[in-house]
C-alpha cells in the first residue's frame, strides 16, 4: 500500500519579492518530495502565500493599490520562481482563498464555543510594523525588543487565545520527542519555556486599527491576528486543496529560525486546543548571510534567485544551496563560493566523469553500451565500486535514505561526490584507453554507464534536470520522474546494446564573474 507524505513549506509574506531565504525552504521540500515520490509515497507538498495583515496592508498603501490587487500581483513572483527553480509542488494556497478564510473561521468559532478564546483588555506596548505586542518588563526606551523601531502604548479590548495553559503540556511534549529539529532548536524552545512563563495570544485586531485581516466569526469589530490565519493553512489547505485522502497530520513544517515559536509554541498550542494531531516534525533550518554580512534591503545585497538561477543555473543553485551548508546552521553566499562549487564538484567530478564515459563509449563501441563481462571483479576498485550499489548494509541506497530522512542533505550529497570521485578514480586506473582485452574493457564501459543510471537516480531529487540529462544521454527509455527508486537502484538493468547520445557538458566551467 502506498503511504502518504504531507510536508510544507512556510508561506510566504507578498509584502516583498522573493530571496534567497524563500528558495531555501522551498527547494529543501522540493527534494524531499520528489525523493518521496520515487520511493512510492503518495506526496503532498504545500506552499503558498500569507497575504493579509500590517507588512501587506502597508506595502499596497505605498503602492496605491487595495491589498487584494496588491497581492494578486506578487504572488506571481512566487509561482514564476517556483517554475523557474523546478519546484514540484502539489498545492499553492493564498490566505486570501476564500475556503481558507472559511476553515480560519471555523477553527476559530471552535476555539471560541470551547472558551479557549477569551475577549479581555489590553494595555501594553505594541509594535506597529511587527504586529506584535510586548510587555513593560520587555521594552526599554519605548524601542521594540526585536526591530528598535518605537512601540506605542496601547489599551484596547482584544481576544486571547489561553495559550498559556499549554505550558506543560508542550514542555513535556517538545521534551520526549523528536518533534522540533535540530536538537539546537529543540533546545531553545525548551529553554524558553522552562524559563519564562507562557502568556496568552492576542488573536484579534480591531479593524480601526487594521481591516485587512479575517473577520472573527463571533466579532465583527475585529479581524484575526495574521498568525493565526497564517499557520492554519497547512490545515486549511488539507481541506480543500488535497485529494480526498486524510492528509492530517504533516511529516514535515520545513521553516526558517526566526519563525519557530510561532510554530513550536502558537501553532501547537492551537492544535492542542483544537484536539488536532501535531505535525510529526517541525525543521528549523538556518539563515543566510552574504559575503559575510545580514542579508537586507538597506544594505543593498538580497540575493535574487532569479538572477542566480539565470546566471549559473537553476540545478547548480540548488545543488550549491544543499551542498555547502548543513541545513540546521547558518550559511555565507557568495558567487565566489557558487563558482568554486560548480567548477571542481560539478563541472569537474560529475560533468567529466559523463562525458568521458560517454565519448569512451562512443570512441570504443560506435555508441553503444556493451555487455559486461560475467567473471568476477578484477580488482579492488572495481569491487568497491560494485559495492557502493549493492552491498545490502553499506550501499549509498541505505545511507542516501538515511541521510534523507535526518534532512541532512549535505551528507548524502557529499556521499555522493565520494562514490563520484571514486568512479573517476576507477578510471584513471583502469586506463580504458590502454586496454587491450575487449571483454576487460566492455565490462568497465558498462560499469561506468550503470554507475552514472544509479546516480541519475540519486541526484534526481537534487538536481532534476541534470538528472534527466545523464539519463537522457545514457538513453535509458523510462521518464526519471515516474521511476521506482527500489527498482531503478538495482544493478544490472541497463540494457546492453542501447545506443547512448552524448550531449554537450553538463555543467561549462565559469572562468571568472
Ligand atoms: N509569512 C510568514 C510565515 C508564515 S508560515 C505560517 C513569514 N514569511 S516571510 O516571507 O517573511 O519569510 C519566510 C521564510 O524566509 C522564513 O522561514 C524565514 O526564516 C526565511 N528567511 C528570511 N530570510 C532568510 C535568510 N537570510 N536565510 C534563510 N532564510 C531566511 O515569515
Amino acid at each position: 500500500m502506498r503511504t502518504k507524505f504531507y510536508i510544507t513549506t512556510p508561506i510566504y509574506y507578498v509584502n516583498d519579492v522573493p530571496h534567497i531565504g524563500h528558495a531555501y525552504t522551498t527547494v529543501a521540500a522540493d527534494i524531499l518530495a520528489r525523493y518521496n515520490r520515487l520511493k512510492g509515497q503518495e506526496v503532498f507538498f504545500l506552499t503558498g502565500t500569507d497575504e493579509h495583515g500590517q507588512k501587506v496592508d502597508k506595502a499596497a498603501q505605498d503602492k496605491g493599490h487595495t491589498p487584494k490587487e496588491h497581492a494578486d500581483s506578487m504572488v506571481e513572483n512566487f509561482k514564476n520562481l517556483w517554475k523557474r527553480l523546478n519546484i514540484s509542488y502539489d498545492a499553492f494556497i493564498r490566505t486570501t482563498d476564500n475556503e481558507h478564510k472559511k476553515v480560519v473561521q471555523e477553527l476559530l468559532q471552535k476555539l471560541y464555543d470551547k472558551s479557549e478564546i477569551v475577549k479581555r483588555t489590553y494595555s501594553g506596548w505594541y509594535c506597529t510594523p511587527d504586529e506584535r505586542f510586548w510587555t513593560e518588563k520587555e521594552v526599554k526606551d519605548e524601542k521594540c525588543p526585536d526591530c528598535g523601531r518605537p512601540v506605542e502604548h496601547i489599551e484596547e479590548e482584544n481576544y486571547f487565545f489561553l495559550m498559556s495553559k499549554y505550558q506543560d503540556d508542550l514542555l513535556r511534549y517538545i521534551k520526549n520527542t523528536a518533534y522540533i529539529l535540530p536538537e539546537t532548536r529543540r533546545n531553545e524552545v525548551l529553554g524558553f519555556l522552562e524559563n519564562s512563563t507562557l502568556g496568552d495570544l492576542c488573536i484579534s485586531r480591531p479593524k480601526h486599527r487594521l481591516s485587512w485581516g479575517i473577520p472573527l466569526p463571533f466579532d465583527d469589530h475585529f479581524v484575526t491576528y495574521v498568525w493565526f490565519d497564517a499557520l492554519v493553512n497547512y490545515y486549511s489547505a488539507t481541506r480543500y486543496l488535497a485529494s480526498q485522502k486524510d492528509w492530517w497530520p504533516p511529516d514535515h513544517h520545513l521553516i526558517g529560525k526566526d519563525i519557530l515559536t510561532t510554530h513550536a509554541v502558537y501553532w501547537s498550542a492551537m492544535l492542542m486546543a483544537l484536539g488536532l494531531d501535531l505535525p510529526k516534525n517541525i525543521f528549523a533550518h538556518g539563515w543566510w548571510t552574504v559575503e559575510g554580512k545580514k542579508m537586507s534591503k538597506s544594505l543593498g545585497n538580497v540575493v535574487d534567485p532569479f538572477a542566480i538561477a539565470d546566471k549559473y543555473g537553476c540545478d547548480s543553485f540548488r545543488y550549491f544551496l544543499f551542498r555547502e551548508v548543513p541545513f540546521g546552521l547558518d550559511g555565507d553566499f557568495s558567487e565566489q563560493a557558487i563558482i568554486k562549487r560548480i567548477n571542481t564538484d560539478l563541472a569537474n567530478d560529475l560533468g567529466n566523469l559523463l562525458s568521458r564515459s560517454l565519448a569512451m563509449i562512443e570512441k570504443y563501441r560506435n555508441g553503444a553500451i556493451p555487455s559486461p563481462i560475467e567473471s568476477k571483479d578484477r580488482d579492488d576498485l572495481e569491487k568497491r565500486i560494485k559495492t557502493w550499489f549493492t552491498d545490502p548494509l553499506t550501499s549509498i541506497k541505505i545511507t542516501y535514505d538515511r541521510f534523507l530522512k535526518k534532512l541532512e542533505f549535505h551528507h548524502a550529497l557529499a556521499q555522493l561526490w565520494v562514490v563520484i570521485n571514486e568512479i573517476n578514480e576507477y578510471i584513471q586506473h583502469t586506463e580504458p584507453w590502454k586496454e587491450k582485452d575487449p571483454g576487460i574493457l566492455s565490462n568497465i564501459l558498462y560499469i561506468l554507464s550503470e554507475a552514472l543510471r544509479h546516480l541519475a537516480v540519486y541526484l534526481f531529487p537534487f538536481m532534476p534536470s541534470t538528472a534527466e540529462k545523464i539519463w537522457q544521454q545514457l538513453n535509458v527509455g523510462r521518464d526519471l520522474s515516474e521511476i521506482n527508486f527500489d527498482t531503478e537502484t538495482q544493478w544490472g538493468i541497463l540494457k546492453p546494446g542501447t545506443t547512448i547520445r552524448k550531449g554537450t557538458a553538463l555543467f561549462p566551467r565559469i572562468e571568472k564573474v
